[in-house]
C-alpha cells in the first residue's frame, strides 16, 4: 500500500519546514548552542507544522550526530528510529483520547524513569487543550519540577484553550497559517519530484481550498491523484467544487427548512461520492457565512453565483442572525474534528442536529398540564382587525375555535410540520417565514404568529406572503383562517385556555434525533417563552 503523501512528505530537516521560518530559526539556533527548554507549547492552525516540528526537536535533542549544528542529522540510529516511530524515548499523547486525570498522573510516573536510548525522553502532548482540567492540573504538577531528562511539547490549535497557569510555564511558538501561494510553490515542486501529472489550475484551487493549512492541501492532492488520472481542473472542481457545491447548497437549505432528513441524505451523498468530510464541512462554513452577510445586509461581500442569490436571499431572510451563528459554530466544529475516521460522517450529522435547531423545533415543548379548552368568550383581539394580515381572510372566533375542534391549538400544532409542508409545495420563500415564527396561541379568532424581527414580521405580512400561507393552512386545517404576525416579544396573550402544546418525543425533529440518532432530551424551552 503507497503511503499517505503528507507522511511521506513530512519534513525530516528542519530545511524542509514551509513558512515557519521565525519558529524554525529560534529553535534551531537555542537547540545547537544546547538551550533546551523542558517544556514547549506549539500554538496554531491545523497541519501547519506543529507535530512535524515537535519530532525535529526530539530529533535534534536525540541525534547522534558528533556536530551539533547538524542535528538532526536522519542518518543516525535515533533519527531513524523516530522517524519510524519506533523510538521509546519519544512519548506521543493525543489529548483527545487520553483526556483524564490518570492518564496524565501514569504520565506522571514514568516520567521519573531515565531514558532508554537516548539522551531525552520526549513528551509530545497533541491537541492539549482537551484535557481535562484535573488533567491539566496533573501535568501542571510534572511541569513544575520536570527532570533533567525529560521534554514536553504541547501541540494546540486553541491556545486560548490552555489555563494561563500552563502557559506561564512554557517557552512558547505560534505556528502561522500558510499563504495560498505558498502552498501552490510547494505543491508545485512536490507533484514534480513525484512525476504527478496535474493542471496548475487544478494546484491553485487545491491550494485555495486548503485555507491555509499544508496537511489539508496535501491529503487532497493525494485523494486527487489516487485515480492514477491527470489532476486536471475540471476533476478537481468535479470532486471539490460542482458535485460538492450542490449538496452544501442542499445542507444549507435543510438546515433552515428545518429538513433533518434532506440534510442527512446531502451529506451522505456527498461522502460517499468521496468528498472529505472536513473540507465539506468548511464549505458548509464558507456559504453559512455568505448567508449570514445577506442577513446583515452585506450583500455585497458575498461571493455568490446569481441563479443562488434569489434563493439565498429568500433562506436568509427566513432565519435569524442567531441560528445562523449557531449553524457556523457547529460546522466549525466539524471543520475541525479530526478523530472521526472509523465514522466519517459522524461529526458533520451532529453539526446538522445542532444547527438545524432542535430547541427551535416546536415540538421541544413541557408536556401539557391540564387539558386543553377552547374558550371563544374570552377571545378578544384588539389589534387584530388592523394588521395587515387580517386583510387576507376573516373568519369568526366561533369559527376557529370549531376548527381547532377539542384539541384546540394543541391539535393545530400537531399539523405544523404539514403547514409547513403545504407553504413548502407553494412557495419555499413562505416556508422559510413561516419556518422563522413561532405559531403562539389563538387569540381572536386569528391564529397568531410570532417573530423575532419587524422586518420578518413585514415580509411574512406582505399581501402575497400571506396569501400563500392563508392557502396552506386552509389547505392543512381544512378551512379558511385568519392570521396575525406579530412581534413574538411584544405579544401578550389575553387567553391562554385552549393554547396547550404537544408532548415531545412523538414526532419531527426531536423524534428523529432521538430514534434515529441516539439523542435525548436534555434540555427543554419553556414555549412559547412566557408560558410557566
Ligand atoms: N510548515 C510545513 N512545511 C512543510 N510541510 C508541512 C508543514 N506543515 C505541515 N506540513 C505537512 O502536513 C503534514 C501534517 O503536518 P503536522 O502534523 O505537522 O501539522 P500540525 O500543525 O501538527 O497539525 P494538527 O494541528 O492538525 O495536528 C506533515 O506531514 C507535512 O507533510
Ligand atoms: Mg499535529
Ligand atoms: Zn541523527
Amino acid at each position: 500500500m503507497s503511503q499517505a503523501l503528507y507522511r511521506k512528505w513530512r519534513p525530516q530537516r528542519w530545511e524542509e519546514v514551509v513558512g515557519q521560518d521565525h519558529v524554525i530559526q529560534t529553535l534551531r539556533n537555542a537547540l545547537r548552542s544546547g538551550r533546551i527548554s523542558h517544556a514547549y507549547l506549539f500554538a496554531g492552525p491545523r497541519g501547519t507544522g506543529k507535530t512535524t516540528t515537535a519530532r525535529l526537536v526530539a530529533k535534534a535533542v536525540n541525534c547522534l550526530a558528533d556536530n551539533s549544528a547538524q542535528r538532526p542529522c536522519g542518518e543516525c540510529k535515533h533519527c531513524i528510529a523516530i522517524h519510524s516511530g519506533a523510538f521509546l524515548d519519544l512519548i506521543e499523547i493525543d489529548a483527545a483520547s487520553n483526556t483524564s486525570v490518570d492518564d496524565v498522573r501514569d504520565l506522571r510516573d514514568k516520567i521519573n524513569f531515565s531514558p532508554n536510548e537516548g539522551r531525552y525522553k520526549v513528551y509530545i502532548i497533541d491537541e492539549v487543550h482537551m484535557l481535562s482540567t484535573a488533567a491539566f492540573n496533573a501535568l501542571l504538577k510534572t511541569l513544575e519540577e520536570p527532570p533533567e531528562h525529560a521534554i514536553f511539547i504541547l501541540a494546540t490549535t486553541e491556545v486560548h484553550k490552555i489555563p494561563a497557569t500552563v502557559l506561564s510555564r512554557c517557552q512558547r511558538h505560534e505556528f502561522r497559517r500558510l499563504p495560498t501561494a505558498t502552498i501552490r510553490s510547494y505543491l508545485t515542486d512536490k507533484v514534480q519530484e513525484e512525476a504527478i501529472e496535474t493542471e496548475a489550475a487544478a494546484l491553485d484551487l487545491i491550494a485555495r481550498q486548503a485555507t491555509g493549512s499544508f496537511r489539508d492541501a496535501i491529503s487532497l492532492l493525494d485523494q486527487l491523484a489516487s485515480t492514477g488520472e491527470v489532476v486536471s481542473l475540471a476533476y478537481t472542481e468535479s470532486v471539490l467544487g460542482t458535485a460538492t457545491s450542490e449538496a452544501v447548497r442542499g445542507v444549507v437549505k435543510a438546515i433552515f427548512e428545518g429538513d433533518l432528513q434532506q440534510g442527512m441524505d446531502q451529506v451522505h451523498k456527498a461522502l460517499d461520492q468521496g468528498t472529505d468530510p472536513r473540507q465539506f464541512a468548511r464549505q458548509v462554513v464558507q456559504a453559512l457565512r455568505a448567508l449570514l452577510m445577506m442577513r446583515m445586509g452585506n450583500e455585497d461581500l458575498v461571493d455568490v453565483a446569481a441563479e443562488l442569490r434569489a434563493e439565498w436571499e429568500q433562506l436568509a431572510a427566513g432565519t435569524s442572525v442567531d441560528r445562523i451563528a449557531t449553524a457556523i459554530q457547529a460546522f466549525s466544529r466539524a471543520a475541525s474534528e479530526r478523530r472521526a475516521t472509523w465514522q466519517a460522517a459522524l461529526p458533520l450529522e451532529l453539526a446538522l442536529v445542532e444547527a438545524a435547531g432542535i430547541k427551535d423545533d416546536p415540538k421541544v415543548v413541557e408536556k401539557p398540564q391540564a387539558p386543553d379548552q377552547e374558550s371563544p368568550a374570552s377571545n378578544r383581539d384588539p389589534a387584530g382587525p388592523a394588521t395587515p394580515a387580517s386583510k387576507a381572510s376573516a373568519v369568526s372566533p366561533e369559527q376557529t375555535s370549531s376548527t381547532a375542534g377539542s384539541s384546540g391549538f394543541e391539535g393545530m400544532l400537531g399539523k405544523w410540520q404539514d403547514v409547513l409542508q403545504a407553504a413548502r409545495r407553494r412557495s419555499p420563500r413562505v416556508q422559510a417565514l413561516l419556518n422563522s415564527c413561532r405559531p403562539l396561541g389563538i387569540e381572536g379568532g386569528a391564529f397568531v404568529i410570532g417573530f423575532s424581527s419587524d422586518l420578518l414580521r413585514e415580509k411574512m405580512e406582505k399581501e402575497r406572503n400571506i396569501g400563500v400561507a392563508q392557502e396552506a393552512f386552509e389547505e392543512i386545517y381544512g378551512r379558511q383562517l385568519r392570521l396575525r404576525c406579530v412581534l413574538s416579544r411584544s405579544w401578550k396573550r389575553s387567553d391562554r385556555a385552549g393554547d396547550r402544546l404537544p408532548p415531545i418525543e412523538d414526532e419531527g425533529m426531536v423524534a428523529t434525533a432521538i430514534r434515529e440518532l441516539g439523542g435525548e432530551v436534555v434540555d427543554v424551552d419553556h414555549w412559547p417563552p412566557d408560558q410557566q
